[in-house]
């Protein structure tokens, strides 16, 4: 709720180049250059599709504040040496005021968008119903959010057959092919090109760390499962990350500092390698994925000769966390339903099919922008 028109004030400082607002509720400064160059006026930003029109080499590189009003909600500036007045609503300035932003938080932090989650979660598994999530946006926009905030969720009712992934897909973003295709397969085979696709159980990992980029979202929708074993585990990988480091934070520095090598060439057309670190920071210390599977490790060669040995600790240490149970919910995934993850966030492993019956899961990649930009459409049409 914004303060009463007549609580606000604004004074131009520092010779014109930044104004201080006093919002009512709030206080901040604002840089004229800033001002000027997140201007919203036809002349600066389409009217249309909100895409700038002028480049910052079009402002002047000593652009100040000459004047500054309030009109109503709309602060007016009038800016030097252009000659030129811009409003700025009151509501748009407080939403991208950044004058008080948090002091850097400890490495490894997560927004307030993001829930972890241990074993207490299989109490409370997030799901919904593919009905629902196709005929209701509030549905699908809950759910969406489900998999934003914990990385995953589960969908009952959806149809069971070849290429239901791709029509997932559809419900927040676009496939992304591979050299498996569109969609892949994941069954019991004779001679299989991926261990994925034999009986024996499958460590809990991450898809494909081998690409560049790693796929985000992960879609594994069940067609069949008439074997027995065969039942899912997910971890919350950043669950794994905070517990590593809070006990040994030498482990998870090393872990997020040095990069790990992934290659896969388990077909004659196909030669992927790519290197990232298996903890990845963003260059705020913002945790923004984990990357963890065995089988494509690739030889590591970029971690410093003395810190190899540590290295190699601290991994040892992050693939004992990813087997405690007291970190995994683990369900079986019957037909007509399915899993959406964050592929960059949540492990996924497999007990081993034992038995004679058949199991075929059928999958596909989906980049994270989908997800967030889908979300955010969806709020905006539901107005909350
Ligand atoms: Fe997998």
């Amino acid at each position: 709720m914004l303060s009463e028109p007549q609580t606000r004030t604004v004074r131009v400082i520092d010779d014109g180049a930044a104004i201080e607002v006093d919002f009512g509720s709030a206080r901040h400064r604002f840089h004229a250059i800033w001002l000027r160059d997140n201007a919203q006026d036809a002349a600066t930003r389409s009217p249309g599709n909100g895409q700038r029109l002028i480049t910052l080499n079009d402002v002047p590189a000593d652009t100040r504040v000459a004047d500054a009003r309030w009109q109503g909600d709309d602060l007016v500036l009038h800016f030097a040496p252009e000659g030129r007045e811009i409003a700025h609503a009151a509501p748009w300035l407080l939403d991208n005021a950044y004058d008080h932003a948090p002091a850097p938080a400890a490495r490894g932090w997560t927004g307030p968008g993001i829930t972890r989650w241990d074993a207490a979660l299989g109490d409370d598994l997030p799901v919904a119903d593919h009905g629902a999530v196709c005929a209701d946006p509030a549905a699908r926009l809950s759910w969406l959010r489900a998999i934003a905030r914990l990385g995953f969720a589960r969908l009952t009712g959806c149809p069971v057959t070849p290429g239901v992934p791709i029509a997932l897909a559809g419900l927040f973003g676009h496939v992304r092919q591979t050299n498996y295709g569109a969609v892949f397969d994941v069954r019991v085979e004779a001679n299989p090109e991926n261990l994925a696709y034999t009986n024996l159980g499958l460590q809990a990992h991450t898809d494909n760390p081998y690409r560049d980029p790693t796929p985000g979202v992960q879609i594994l929708a069940c067609l069949t499962n008439a074997a027995a074993g065969g039942e899912t585990l997910l971890i919350d990988g950043f669950s794994v990350a905070a517990r590593l480091q809070a006990e040994d934070p030498a482990a998870f520095d090393i872990l997020t500092r040095y990069c790990a090598r992934f290659a896969y060439a388990g077909t004659p057309d196909v030669r992927l390698e790519a290197k990232a670190p298996l903890i990845e920071l963003g260059v705020d210390g913002e945790l923004r994925g984990v990357r963890f599977n065995n089988r494509s490790a690739a030889p590591l060669r970029d971690v410093p000769y003395d810190l190899v040995p540590d290295w190699y600790r601290a991994c040892r240490r992050m693939a004992d966390l990813i087997e405690d149970p007291a970190l995994a919910v683990r369900f079986r995934l019957n037909p007509g339903e399915a899993i959406v993850f964050d592929n960059l966030r949540v492990l996924h492993a497999r007990t081993a099919i034992t038995g004679a019956g058949s199991r075929h899961l059928q999958g596909c990649y989906v980049d994270r922008d989908g997800l967030h930009s889908t979300i955010a459409v969806l709020e905006r049409a539901l107005g909350c």
